[in-house]
């Protein structure tokens, strides 16, 4: 069991987040990484969609030789991974880890979550941290645009500061002291979104959270490998740019990047 991998998947680049986390904490394990690119984004598509993709996605990653699956995408977890039946293997999403993280984080119990149309409209983020503190005021705002903006590389670039202006405005409003970046893809924002809500209010990078929750996990059920340095894969639905970005988001230099064909993956429903 411990030398098995962890199997990552998110709808594109997003979730190489956790992983570059997962590599930082947790250097001796293996990751089966898949970014489905070429049916990016999920965050605007109907549930039954998203449902969908995600059985295919888990289908593809318990192809290989894995012990856990951390689902590095804050759509799928929110709208897909609580109807999902599985028995066989432990499956991790960011919404619990970064909604503990967050509710750790607040000062004055109010907390920002953004996210993509299909995350905000479930409030997964939102009943989960009301439930685990229920004088916590939750506000939320859809960005739909940070997707494509961070897909496409305008990480720093002037019509990003624009939109995260208008986005997290309303946030800004409500004096949220905490936000909660709910899209794994939201990170290459970092530094605009800091730059325009101000130092004092703590960002909580839901990939991270998760990566440090899967750390946990394997301590805990005694799991981890006991190697030095762990072996990297990286598989995609359409390669296009995956890998000059994927080398962004990671900041290291990847090998190779696999094309599989998705929608040939089955399910067994
Ligand atoms: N990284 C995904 C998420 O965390 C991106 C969403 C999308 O594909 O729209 O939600």
């Amino acid at each position: 069991m411990k030398s098995k991998a962890i199997g990552v998947f998110d709808s594109g680049l997003g979730g190489l987040t956790s992983v570059k986390e997962l590599m930082k904490i947790l250097p001796g394990e293996d990751i089966i990484y898949f970014g489905d690119t070429g049916r990016v984004p999920y965050g605007t598509r109907s549930e039954d969609t998203i449902k969908k993709y995600t059985k295919q996605d888990i289908a593809f990653l318990k192809s290989f030789d894995i012990k856990i699956i951390l689902v590095a995408c804050g759509t799928v977890s929110s709208v897909a991974l609580p109807h999902i039946k599985n028995e066989d293997i432990k499956i991790v999403g960011v919404v619990e880890p970064a909604s503990k993280a967050a509710v750790k984080a607040t000062r004055n119990k109010k907390i920002g979550v953004i996210g993509t149309t299909g995350t905000i409209k479930s409030n997964s983020y939102k009943n989960l941290i009301e439930k685990i503190a229920p004088d916590t005021e939750v506000y939320q705002n859809a960005c739909p645009l940070f997707v494509p903006l961070v897909e496409n590389g305008y990480f720093e670039h002037e019509a990003t500061r624009i939109i995260v202006k208008e986005y997290l405005q309303p946030l800004m409003d409500a004096g949220v002291d905490t936000i909660i970046l709910g899209c794994t893809h939201y990170p290459l924002l970092k530094k605009i979104i800091g730059e325009t809500v101000g130092r004092d209010v703590v960002l909580i990078d839901s990939g991270k959270a998760a990566a440090d929750y899967v750390k946990e996990i394997l301590e805990k059920e005694n799991m981890l490998n006991e190697k030095h340095t762990g072996d990297y894969k990286f598989y995609s639905s359409d390669s296009g740019n995956f890998r000059p970005l994927a080398q962004v988001f990671l900041e290291r230099e990847i090998e190779e990047v696999k094309q599989i064909d998705i929608e040939k993956v089955e399910t067994n429903e």
